[in-house]
């Protein structure tokens, strides 16, 4: 496997040459092959100097320099470029020495073993933020992490702000960049949560955080609010994909009964007619959720495996329906028979929903 690490760098004068050191020591090490591209935004205090002096004797250190736009833009620019160079397997990393380089070969071990992303995690057992660390970066960093679950929906993922991440390439060029819309501290969770929609295997790897002792950190307040923004800006797509969902599914109650009367005007009796229509509908919310709802993520590439995953998941959220309705008559007998066939309505379509979301349209 092809190796590159993207190393962020923005006045890490003191931090590069070292880090370029110790992860020349890892690269002996490891039976991948590993090249680093430092993608420096014109460090005033002469980072790029350092970096170009390493490079004359090392050849597998590269650099990317650019206009400051922020880590998330830096990051997206490394990235390409990396996927430009051949990539398998794509490292963020800080030059601090926030991230032990040692670490490495254990993130690259959850690849070999399958996962597409793989996070070095300080919130899982065995991972630790610096005990030196003020209450404010406690609070920003825990605080950072339930917005990022809770409000983006990641949910089961511990560590989603995590700078120190492993991604395979295959999935990384499933990314559209363009539909990440910062370019700062707030492109972790947006990456995590473009990756995870497509249906990556994500892993956590516990890492111990260690503050940096040379340097400081360049995430300020401004960051601090595009990052909640953003976490809420995820939410907010995600929740129009939702509404695109119900509105085609609405769309194809109509198809259905148009062509459960049509069939019957050409002689098809009534039981033959239900399902036919039924099939008619899941083919024209398919087509539509495919070209509209679900235009990013594509799934599986063959639109014929898509098209009967999307038929699998409609007949069964049928029996999530039907199943809801059977319960309740169960329960209270005496009950409302309309009120129990509407209420299957509700966890069929988000069983269907999320089915179709990282099943059939995921990977
Ligand atoms: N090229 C470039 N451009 N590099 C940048 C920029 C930028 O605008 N801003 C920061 N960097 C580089 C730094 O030089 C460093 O190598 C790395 O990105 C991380 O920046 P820090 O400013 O040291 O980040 P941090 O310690 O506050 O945040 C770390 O932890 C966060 C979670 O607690 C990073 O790993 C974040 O990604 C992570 O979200």
């Amino acid at each position: 496997m092809k190796v590159i690490i993207v190393l962020p760098t923005y006045n890490e004068r003191e931090n590069i040459g070292p880090m370029l050191h110790a992860l020349e020591q890892v690269r002996a090490e490891l039976k991948h092959e590993l090249q680093v591209l430092v993608v420096d935004d014109n460090s005033p205090d002469g980072t790029q100097g350092i970096v170009k002096a390493a490079m004359e004797t090392s050849p597998w250190i590269h650099l990317m320099t650019g206009q400051k736009q922020g880590l998330g833009a830096a990051y997206i620019r490394g990235m390409s470029e990396a996927m430009a160079m051949h990539a398998d397997v794509i490292f963020e990393m800080d030059c601090d020495f926030s991230h032990d380089p040692e670490d490495i070969p254990r993130l690259l071990h959850e690849i070999e073993r399958g996962a597409d992303f793989v996070i070095g995690s300080r919130y899982v057992s065995g991972g630790r933020i610096p005990d030196e660390w003020k209450l404010w970066r406690k609070a920003n960093s825990f605080f950072g992490n339930i917005v990022a679950r809770m409000v983006a929906g990641i949910y089961p993922v511990r560590d989603c702000t995590a700078g120190f991440r492993a991604i395979r390439t295959s999935m990384l060029s499933q990314v559209d960049f363009d539909s990440i819309k910062t370019q700062g501290y707030g492109f972790q969770v947006s990456l995590l949560h473009a990756c995870y929609v497509l249906g990556a295997r994500v892993r956590e790897v516990p890492v111990i955080f260690t503050d940096r002792a040379y340097g400081e950190s360049k995430l300020g307040l401004k960051d601090i609010i595009e990052f909640i923004q953003n976490a809420f800006a995820i939410r907010l797509r995600g929740m129009e994909r939702f509404i695109k969902f119900g509105a085609v599914g609405l769309s194809g109650v109509v198809v259905n009964l148009f062509f459960f009367w049509l069939f019957q005007t050409w002689g098809a009796e009534p039981y033959l007619a239900s399902p036919l229509a039924i099939e008619v509908s899941i083919i024209w919310n398919f087509l539509l959720n495919n070209l509209w709802t679900f235009s990013e993520s594509k799934g599986d590439s063959r639109f014929i495996v898509r098209g009967l995953k999307f038929n699998v998941v409609s007949l069964m959220s049928l029996l999530v329906s039907y199943g809801t309705f059977l319960s309740l008559n169960a329960m209270f007998p005496d009950g409302n028979q309309y009120l129990y066939q509407a209420s299957g309505i509700i966890p069929a379509s988000v069983f269907n929903y999320f089915c179709n979301l990282y099943w059939t349209f995921g990977k």
